[in-house]
């Protein structure tokens, strides 16, 4: 047998630890007869699932008779993509010509005489959902990536009108933390900043061991030591499985690898997204074993009204955690000693 563990990002992997309270409000919150949430914008750190999560949503509205899903590239020009992906459809598209909807800008020769050459984007978009909502069909639109982009916010500007003309047609958009700020800071996006938020949770404890258990045949007492070394970071969940089915026998050598593989293809980016203060945070904390503030602060040398800003900000991207009031610690395993590494090699 292979190696049940992937090293590639994005890639739905064979061993999933479920999100399934996260997943299931969102899924529950887009069914509803009459729904009050149409949009969701997942955050997390880099590797910590947020394309898996959202892939597994459009997996299970897809297998639902009255959900059509459109995944679009947050590159191109989203509302023409969703377009050519709505008259590309084979139902739809003879919906669309039975409505009058030209469709030969998108590449669809419907033989349509009278109907004029589509022009303004939203207004055939409107007419399309318009035509989907009388078959009583929902589409759900996946966005992987979001960046405050021109792209993005013609997007989302149009799909507020979408909304409020009332039509049925549901967003779920992921990004990393500041990235969504961005977004949501930008001219006429106001409406993101009311739209709820999925803040992905770390993978849940048990269930990592029990995957560890049965795909590498190992004790729940080492199931229990590897898992409790993830963290619940996903990317971590899966190095680590990774490099204990290379090296069963080894378990120092896989973790030393597991920790390499992580500084290499996902901590060296955070860090170097951070900003000076922002590593000077990390490397303190690093210092602090209990995770106390007051002893964070007084290596910093910094006040309260220095300190919080940054400790907010690093919980929202999700480089801290605060396991209770007045500690924080590194939400990444290994972070903070890659981190001093990242520094020595800096200052070298
Ligand atoms: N629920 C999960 N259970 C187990 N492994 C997971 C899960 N979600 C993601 N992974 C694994 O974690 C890694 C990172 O996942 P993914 O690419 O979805 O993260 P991401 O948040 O989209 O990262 P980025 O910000 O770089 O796009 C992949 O190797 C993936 O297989
Ligand atoms: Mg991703």
């Amino acid at each position: 047998m292979s190696n049940p563990y992937t090293l590639v990002f994005g890639q739905p992997p064979l061993e999933v630890v479920e999100r399934t309270a996260q997943a299931e409000r969102i899924v529950s919150d887009f069914c509803q007869e009459r729904p009050s949430n149409y949009l969701n914008l997942v955050t997390g750190i880099r590797g910590c699932g947020k394309t898996v999560f959202i892939t597994q949503i459009a997996h299970r509205l897809r297998e639902k008779p009255e959900w059509i899903v459109v995944d679009l590239n947050a590159q191109r020009d989203l509302l023409y993509s969703l377009a050519a992906k709505l008259a590309s459809h084979q139902t739809l598209s003879q919906w669309f010509q039975e409505a009058e909807i030209n469709l030969q800008a998108f590449g669809v020769n419907v033989g349509l005489k009278k109907a004029p050459a589509a022009t303004d984007i939203e207004d055939v978009l409107i007419r399309m959902l318009r035509s989907i909502q009388k078959h009583h069909l929902r589409v759900l639109v996946t966005i992987d990536e979001a960046t405050n982009s021109r792209e993005i916010r013609a997007f989302a500007s149009a799909y507020q009108i979408f909304i409020r003309e009332g039509l049925p047609v549901f967003l779920l958009m992921t990004g990393l933390y500041h990235q969504i700020e961005r977004l949501r800071n930008a001219e006429g996006m106001t409406f993101l900043e009311r739209a709820p938020r999925t803040v992905l949770a770390p993978l849940s404890f048990i269930p990592m061991v029990r995957k560890y258990m049965e795909t590498l045949k190992i004790s729940e007492e080492k199931a229990t030591r590897l898992a409790k070394a993830t963290k619940g970071y996903a990317f971590a969940f899966q190095t680590v499985g990774y490099f204990c089915w290379e090296y069963p026998e080894n378990e120092n050598e896989a973790m030393s690898r597991a920790r390499d593989y992580l500084s290499e293809f996902a901590y060296q980016k955070i860090w170097s997204e951070l900003s000076k203060n922002d590593r000077d945070v990390v490397l303190a904390v690093q210092r602090v074993p209990s995770g106390e503030i007051s002893g964070i602060r007084s290596i910093l040398g910094w006040t309260s009204n220095q300190f919080n800003p940054y400790r907010d900000r690093l919980l929202k991207t999700g480089v801290l955690m605060s396991p209770q009031s007045g500690y924080v610690s590194l939400a990444l395993p290994w972070f903070g000693e890659v981190a001093v590494n990242f520094e020595e090699i800096n200052n070298a």
